[in-house]
């Protein structure tokens, strides 16, 4: 069992700092609303911290879970932020989706002063998280890999290293480039079968035991027939992922035009006032112009 730190106890970060508890690990946590922290050590015992620094003080690795680049910056950098608290030989695992530069940037801040750093963001959202069935992309070397993935396989089903620091953040941009084009078409079919006067659930049910079929598909189609949105991963997060992946390939030459054109339409769903809805709502454009 390890001495671990969890900083950023959001809906991702909270329960996975839950497991790791929950496996016996040694956890101290820390979160910006010192309230989440107070709460989540009533509920798994452990310990907070009034800092970033406070809380991986001793550890042997330390977990990031926060909202974007900026926000990562202003928990590991600093007087008060995580490499200021972390010694020699020591793990910075950082679970929050952002740049593959930001990824970069950090493992050489934190090489300077002998702590090895790992990119690691998640995919398989809040249920993911709750259920300990998180897909985890790694960027960083194979030794603090291997250190740390049994830590990890607390909360994932998979865990896998994808290459040097950055390899992780650049797979979980082909995740969200994967995901946005596959939801505007689902939006587009299950909009076409109801102006059909389709049963959209029957048309569900048989075509995701065809080609068509999707984890989107079987996730997310009765409820977007529904028109229920209030769950799951925010638009404002799939328009942080999505920005993050159209710099990316402006920098690699890749073509993304019909990841370009859903990022558009995300716009117009935060336009709705959309921010936190599920990025299913895609479907409400169609169903409501
Ligand atoms: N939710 C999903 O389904 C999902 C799935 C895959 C990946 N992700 C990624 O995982 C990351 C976290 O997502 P989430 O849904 O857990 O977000 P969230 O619920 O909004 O939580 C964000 C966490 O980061 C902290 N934070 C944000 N900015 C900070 C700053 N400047 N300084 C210190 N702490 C800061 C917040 O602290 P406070 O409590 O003080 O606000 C909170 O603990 C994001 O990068 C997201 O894209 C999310």
């Amino acid at each position: 069992m390890a001495k671990v730190a969890f900083i950023g106890l959001g809906v991702m970060g909270f329960p996975m700092a839950g497991h790791l508890a929950a496996k016996g690990h040694d956890v101290t946590v820390y979160n910006r609303t010192g309230k989440k922290a107070a709460a989540w050590v009533a509920k798994h015992g452990g310990a907070h911290a009034a800092t970033p620094a406070g809380a991986v003080k001793g550890v042997e690795i330390a977990f990031v879970c926060v909202g974007n680049d900026d926000d990562l910056r202003s928990v590991i950098y600093g007087d008060e932020g995580a490499l200021a608290g972390l010694g020699k030989g020591t793990i910075l695992v950082d679970h929050t989706t952002a740049s593959a530069g930001v990824a970069r940037e950090i493992a050489k801040a934190a090489a300077k002063q002998g702590v090895l750093f790992l990119d690691a963001p998640v995919s398989g959202g809040q249920a993911g998280a709750e259920n300990a069935r998180l897909t985890v992309m790694v960027g960083g070397e194979q030794a603090a890999f291997d250190t740390a993935k049994p830590v990890i396989d607390s909360y994932a089903r998979a865990c896998v290293l994808m290459g040097a620091a950055g390899a992780g953040q650049l797979t979980k941009m082909v995740n969200q480039i994967c995901i946005a084009g596959l939801v505007q078409a689902l939006a587009e079919g299950l909009n076409f079968a109801q102006r059909a006067g389709l049963d959209g659930k029957r048309v569900v049910e048989v075509i995701s035991k065809g080609a068509a079929q999707s984890w989107q598909m079987e996730n997310r189609g009765e409820t977007m027939i529904d028109g229920k949105f209030d769950f799951g991963f925010a638009v404002d997060w799939m328009r942080k992922d999505l920005g993050i992946c159209l710099d990316e390939a402006k920098k690699n030459g890749a073509r993304l035009p019909v990841t370009a054109l859903v990022d558009q339409f995300y716009a117009q769903v935060q336009a709705r006032g959309g921010n936190r809805w599920d990025t299913s709502s895609l479907i409400h454009l169609l169903k409501n112009d």
